[in-house]
């Protein structure tokens, strides 16, 4: 009877070992932190001791010493992970000139090349807030590079090497800072046509299917749901207008503007690609519900350019919890939305400041993304 209960007790303080593991990570403030961490870690050795007394010292001793590794080892591989790293957004350290600076991405001109540097920025309702989500951009440059290389027998790609290493001078030297977050790739001329895609209706496509019964004149089936599968996955392409707002336009129309023949190849490859991604990623569980591609033409050939079925350039979703008719939660920033509702933002600028817990869970599920898809380990 003894023995068990000192089984238990010992039981108890490695569970107290192993919430203080985990507490870096929760969303409390440092002073909460470090409250329940010394009170943990007193209770632990409270009860290890009279655990140990009742079991026999010298067994539990010596496993002691192994469960306190094993439990400071869960922290510093999270650490590792999660803190160790910098977070980024001003790439000023970058002399070259700058080509473009996105909502999350600055993309820096080398003459016949690009350097795509994306940063833990984070937007939602087109707003940038102020706090950076870490490893962010790492994990939406491997997402883009695991793609390109995924879909490179469908059509050719813009990217030549994410190794900075291998990047030109004055680049190559920033590799604490560049290194996974950032695609040196070839300088493209870029098709005025925003190429997207929908296996399910959602968004903008759901707003005109509900006003007139089509997607960019695709009739679709009457008494359709809302984030409803399609039929079959559809191109709804948009092109940019001059005050930069993109308008959806109908096949014919881009075939009019563009030319039939490559309105046609977009349309093909557009397809073939978010098929075999789509299907690649249920295979992990996670819907591709739909994505937009940009597609430039380099030397007379046609390639994708941009970034590639990344959560920023599509809709993510989680298989477990879909369920058509009604909206679904955003794998990466459910986190976020669920809390810009509960304070009832008003979705204009200044952006409200993020809670650490918000945080670290939208970057939690950016790694899961990741690590999902790709069945790698964050490098
Ligand atoms: N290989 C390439 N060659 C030339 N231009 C490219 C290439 N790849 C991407 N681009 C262009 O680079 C730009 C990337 O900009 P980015 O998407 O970061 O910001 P944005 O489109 O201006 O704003 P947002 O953050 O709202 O998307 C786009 O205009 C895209 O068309
Ligand atoms: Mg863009």
């Amino acid at each position: 009877m003894n023995k068990k209960l000192g089984i238990i007790l010992i039981i108890i303080s490695f569970l107290a070992w192993a919430i203080i593991a985990a507490i870096p990570f929760m969303g409390f403030k440092a002073e909460i932190k470090a409250l329940i961490i010394g009170a943990l870690a007193v209770a632990g050795e409270i009860f290890f001791w009279s655990g140990s007394v009742l079991v026999g010292k010298e067994i539990v001793k010596k496993y002691k010493h192994e469960i306190k590794n094993f439990c400071i080892g869960i922290f510093r591989n999270r650490k590792g992970k999660g803190e160790g790293n910098m977070l980024i957004n001003n790439t000023d350290f970058i002399k070259q000139p700058l080509f473009v600076k996105g909502k999350v991405r600055n993309v820096y001109d080398l003459g016949d090349k690009l350097l795509i540097v994306v940063t833990d920025r984070i937007s939602a309702f087109d707003v940038v807030f102020s706090d950076l989500i870490p490893n962010k951009g790492k994990v939406l440059n491997s997402i883009s590079e695991f793609w390109f290389n995924y879909t490179s027998d469908i059509i050719g790609n813009h990217m030549v090497t994410t190794n900075v290493s291998q990047y030109p001078e004055g680049l190559s030297g920033f590799k604490e800072e560049l290194q996974g977050r950032s695609m040196l790739v070839r300088k493209i001329e870029m098709v005025n046509a925003e190429c997207i895609v929908r296996g399910y209706l959602e968004g903008s496509g759901l707003k005109e299917y509900n006003a007139t019964g089509s997607i960019c004149g695709i009739k679709l089936p009457a008494g359709m749901k809302q984030c409803q599968k399609l039929p079959e996955p559809i191109f709804t392409p948009s092109t940019k207008e001059s005050e930069g707002h993109d308008i959806s336009v109908s096949f014919e129309t881009l075939a009019e503007k563009i030319g039939l023949e490559l309105a046609s190849k977009l349309k093909e490859k557009t397809l073939a690609l978010y098929n075999k991604a789509a299907n690649y990623a249920e295979s992990k569980g996670i819907i591709l519900a739909d994505t937009k591609f940009e597609f430039g033409i380099l030397d007379g050939e046609l390639i994708v350019g941009d970034e590639m079925f990344t959560p920023d350039s599509s809709r993510f979703w989680d298989m477990k919890d879909y369920q058509p008719g009604r909206p679904q939660k955003s794998f990466d920033k459910q986190f976020l939305r669920e809390y810009l509702e509960s304070i009832a933002w008003d979705k204009t600028p200044p952006p409200p400041k993020l809670p650490e817990s918000v945080i670290k869970s939208t970057e939690a599920k950016y790694i899961e993304a990741y690590e999902r898809l790709t069945g790698r380990k964050l490098a």
